[in-house]
């Protein structure tokens, strides 16, 4: 599935339920080497006292740099300082001010938190792939996470404007870096209960939402390495033909009609 001796760059580690981590882990699984980006050193410390489950084995093996998404000379700073090629590219980051642009009240008039908002969570895509791409010798793979954009939900109001963006410069990335033989795909995942997203008004919400409406009875508390699992085939070699696409990692829900009937469960 994923070559052994292969590199990826995992951006997005928050603490150990961050869905970065899970594809960090499932990637080591394969035998991939994995580099690991937190926003800035306190972002890193962070990360070591929420992750308590972790022994001193597991931290010193751990390969985590730092690089803000919405400063370009980090980026291109982190890139060149890696030794070799890379395989591929995770995306796992997003942000959205829960106070202004979440919430009960969709309108808002926060247009610097609407900026900051589409910079760290959309548009910090292709500029970590502008850098990733000189890395990617022997072309390569980048992988965004996105959340069910095509629908409205209770809430999440201007992040789901964010994540049609994303799925968007997926696309745009997907058509520019074919010749570079890099394509560049989204998983969208159904609600994860990362610690961070327990944080975003509404998210309880969605679980229920997910509960009535998923044919596979998808978990929340136990998705991440469903979504890892994707990730690691969009990343791979049995995906080579796939780019620009959104691929479902959401129990079924995204097809679902109404709520499922008693009989249907
Ligand atoms: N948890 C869910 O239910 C869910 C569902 C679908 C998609 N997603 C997406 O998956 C991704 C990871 O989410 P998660 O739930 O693991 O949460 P998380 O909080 O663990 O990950 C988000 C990361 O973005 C980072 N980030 C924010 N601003 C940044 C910046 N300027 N520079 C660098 N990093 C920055 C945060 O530090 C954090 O590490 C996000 O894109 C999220 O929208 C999550």
């Amino acid at each position: 599935m994923i070559e052994s001796d292969a590199t990826y760059v995992v951006m997005g580690l928050l603490d150990a339920d961050s869905i970065a981590f899970a594809i960090g882990k499932t990637l080591q699984s394969f035998g991939a080497k994995v580099i690991y980006t937190v926003q800035n050193e306190r972002m890193k410390k962070i990360f070591f006292d929420r992750s308590k489950k972790l022994t001193d084995e597991d931290r010193a093996d751990l390969d985590i740099r730092f690089c803000d998404v919405t400063v370009e000379e980090e980026v291109e700073t982190l890139f060149n300082g890696i030794e070799g090629s890379i395989s591929g590219l995770v995306h796992s980051i997003a942000y959205s001010n829960p106070k202004t642009c979440l919430g009960e009240e969709f309108h808002t008039d926060a247009i610097d938190d609407l900026t900051k908002g589409f910079h760290i969570s959309a548009v910090s895509l292709a500029t970590v792939t502008k850098f990733a791409q000189p890395k990617m010798t022997e072309g390569g793979a980048v992988v965004a996470l996105t959340f069910a954009s095509e629908r409205a939900f209770a809430f999440y109001n201007w992040m789901g404007v964010n994540k049609a963006a994303l799925e968007a410069v997926v696309r745009g990335l997907a058509r520019r870096h074919g010749k570079d033989n890099i394509r560049v795909n989204a998983v969208s995942a159904g609600p994860v209960f990362t610690i961070a997203a327990k944080h975003i008004p509404g998210f309880e919400e969605l679980g229920q939402t997910w509960a009535k409406s998923s044919p596979l009875n998808w978990d929340p508390n136990q998705a991440q390495p469903e979504v890892a699992g994707a990730v690691s085939f969009l990343l791979g070699p049995y995906s080579k033909q796939i780019t620009g696409q959104t691929l479902y990692v959401d129990g079924g829900a995204s097809i679902i009609g109404g709520e499922l009937l008693p009989h249907e469960r």
